[in-house]
């Protein structure tokens, strides 16, 4: 079972800790290679569990903007890379793992051009995919929490679907976690 430091202060917007132990399960059950490289959006619990139940990792990168988030995961998770200001600053390297649980610090053109079409708009999750699409391994892991709950939170998972790609693995708690894998098509 999973152990969450006594002084970590978990966000109340994080995944269950039902989710956590999966995620930690799954992970441990891929047998990842050493030395992943780690795209994170939206820092706290999920940070702490990743890093602990990878094999090691050579460069982890959290893109978050959220204060109490950064501290808490700063004195809890060793060698972590920060992206405060904007995604153009994430470091393009051949990700491993892609864990999606916010948009903080999408770029203001990038929300310009939603906002065109969806004038309510004000969660980017789905804008991420393609964002990333180039510069991710090409068997990369995208891990998307919120996968089934809240319409705009789900647009990543209707984006993998429509991409034709493969669900690799859930869990159908209420907001849901699927994975998807970039070269795994239907
Ligand atoms: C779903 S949360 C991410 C949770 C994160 N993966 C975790 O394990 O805690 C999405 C975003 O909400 C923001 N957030 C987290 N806690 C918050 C709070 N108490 N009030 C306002 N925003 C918060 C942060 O920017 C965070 O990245």
């Amino acid at each position: 079972m999973i152990e969450y430091p006594k002084t970590f202060k978990v966000s109340g917007r994080a995944p269950s800790k039902k989710e956590m132990q999966w995620l930690n399960n799954w992970i441990i059950n891929q047998n990842f290679k050493d030395n992943l490289n780690i795209l994170e959006f939206g820092c706290g619990i999920s940070t702490y569990i990743i890093a602990n139940s990878v094999p090691s990792y050579e460069k982890y990168v959290c893109v978050e903007n959220f204060k109490p988030c950064l501290k808490t995961v700063n004195a809890h998770v060793k060698n972590i890379t920060f992206i405060r200001d904007t995604w153009h600053n994430i470091p393009k390297l051949p990700y491993d793992i892609v864990f999606i649980d916010a948009s903080s610090c999408t770029p203001p053109e990038i929300i310009a051009e939603v906002k065109k079409t969806s004038p309510k708009c004000s969660v980017y999750r789905s804008e991420i995919i393609p964002y990333v699409w180039d510069f991710v391994s090409l068997d990369c892991f995208f891990i998307i929490h919120d996968w089934k709950h809240r319409p705009a939170w789900v647009k990543p998972r209707k984006l993998f679907e429509k991409m034709n790609h493969k669900l690799i693995d859930c869990i159908r708690t209420k907001h849901g976690i699927g994975i998807y894998q970039k070269g795994r098509i239907n």
